[in-house]
């Protein structure tokens, strides 16, 4: 079978890398045919190590490429959405890189694109390919825990510097990015958080804006979560703390996960502890319960596995591991923690008022400072090191 030919619309920091993984041949069935970016420099850089793979300016123009059998965007996320709209219309599969875009009603648009094309869409949510996430998610689906009573995740490291902030013109501003942490960071955690735990029903959020850096956005963020069977959740998240944590604690009737330090903890009850709790003679007790514990051996950043699924999607039928379509639940999370924001904290029931969002979050971008003047720098220093799951 002939190889796809692929195509990277943005050839900054994830879609270079992206394009150096397919042209050194990481990925089976998949050929880089062409590369696309505004930044003519970024091109011609391209062009030295590349010479044979096709570039060019203006993205319509690439998805008028006959050749193309699939785009991958990598461009920033206000631009994602319009950008695989057009590619679907141009008859490619796509693989688009996270936040799906920036508002909920710019990705159900995207979604309906998606269905009727019946192309192949996948989104670039990389973290759902790591061990220790699968096993959080193949424990809570088989019942093991039971009944889910509360998650929290506290998410703080994602540090990042002032510099971080001011290598891209578009970063950090409503206009540019569309948000801070939650649109940037974040979404890798809440997508997981949706896909192990499924979706709440409301959503309060605490968004604090430039706490730690000289930026428009929050850096900042407390969300609270309530679930339909009465459970609760808190998502806690910066890019200001340092040394951050990462700690994601799942607990239900029949006991608790903890995820921490590359490890999965499991204390897995004899009971259930709701019927314990009436049917003990003692006031103060302990359930019996086993424990054991996985370890993550695997180094890879993930980026791999999803650009090899959706390589086997399109030639081969793979079932996706993230299909493109979800990519809308994790934004409902951090756009419901904004309009919370926004209203004075007040609780969001979901589905949200997306019209309300868009005015509001239009508003911002109304008022934002950016200016484009393509000025992104590449970040070389250890920026591979910021898509592994850091613990
Ligand atoms: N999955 C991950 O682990 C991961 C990691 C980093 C970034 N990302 C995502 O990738 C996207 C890009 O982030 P980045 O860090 O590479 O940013 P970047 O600024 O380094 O790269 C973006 C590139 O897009 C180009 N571009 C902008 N507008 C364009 C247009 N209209 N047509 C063609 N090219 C255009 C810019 O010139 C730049 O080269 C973001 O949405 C981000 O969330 C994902």
């Amino acid at each position: 079978m002939e190889n796809l030919k692929i195509g990277i619309i943005g050839i900054g920091n994830m879609g270079s890398a992206h394009a150096n993984c397919i042209a050194r041949g990481e990925i089976e069935g998949m050929k880089l045919w062409a590369v696309c970016d505004i930044d003519k420099t970024k091109i011609a850089e391209f062009k030295k190590i590349y010479p044979d793979v096709n570039s060019y300016s203006d993205f319509n123009q690439l998805l008028k490429d006959k050749n193309l059998d699939a785009v991958i965007i990598a461009v920033p996320h206000p631009l994602h959405s319009k950008m695989a709209i057009k590619a679907f219309e141009n008859g490619l599969n796509v693989l688009l890189e996270k936040p799906a875009d920036i508002s909920v009603s710019k990705v159900q648009l995207l979604n309906k694109a998606a269905k009727e094309t019946g192309k192949v869409f996948s989104m670039m949510f990389n973290q759902r390919t790591h061990p220790l996430f699968c096993k959080a998610r193949e424990i809570v689906n088989s019942g093991k825990l039971g009944e889910l009573k509360r998650v929290n995740w506290v998410v703080t490291n994602w540090y990042r510097t002032q510099h971080y902030y001011d290598s891209g013109d578009w970063r950090a501003t409503w206009a540019g990015e569309g948000g801070g942490v939650l649109l940037n960071q974040a979404p890798h955690n809440l997508d997981l958080l949706q896909w192990i735990c499924g979706m709440p029903e409301s959503v309060v959020g605490f968004c604090d804006v430039a706490r730690y850096h000289n930026i428009e956005v929050e850096d900042d963020v407390t969300i609270y979560l309530k679930y339909k069977n009465g459970a609760t959740g808190t998502f806690i998240t910066s890019t200001g703390e340092f040394p951050g944590t990462n700690r994601l604690e799942i607990i239900g009737e029949f006991g608790k996960i903890v995820l921490e330090n590359n490890l999965l903890k499991w204390w897995q009850l004899n009971e259930s502890e709701r019927d314990f709790c009436y049917k003990s003679n003692k006031s103060f007790a302990a359930i019996d319960y086993d424990y054991s514990e996985y370890k993550n051996e695997d180094s890879e950043s993930g980026h791999k596995g999803i650009l090899q699924n959706f390589a086997n999607a399109i030639l081969f039928g793979e079932e996706l591991i993230a299909r493109g379509e979800e990519g809308i639940n994790e934004l409902t999370i951090s756009n419901a923690a904004y309009l919370s924001e926004w209203l004075c904290n007040k609780e969001i029931k979901l589905p949200m008022d997306n019209k309300k969002f868009d005015k509001l979050l239009n508003a911002k971008i109304k008022s934002s400072a950016f200016e484009s003047k393509n000025d992104s720098v590449k970040l070389t220093e250890n920026y591979k090191e910021r898509w592994q799951v850091n613990w």
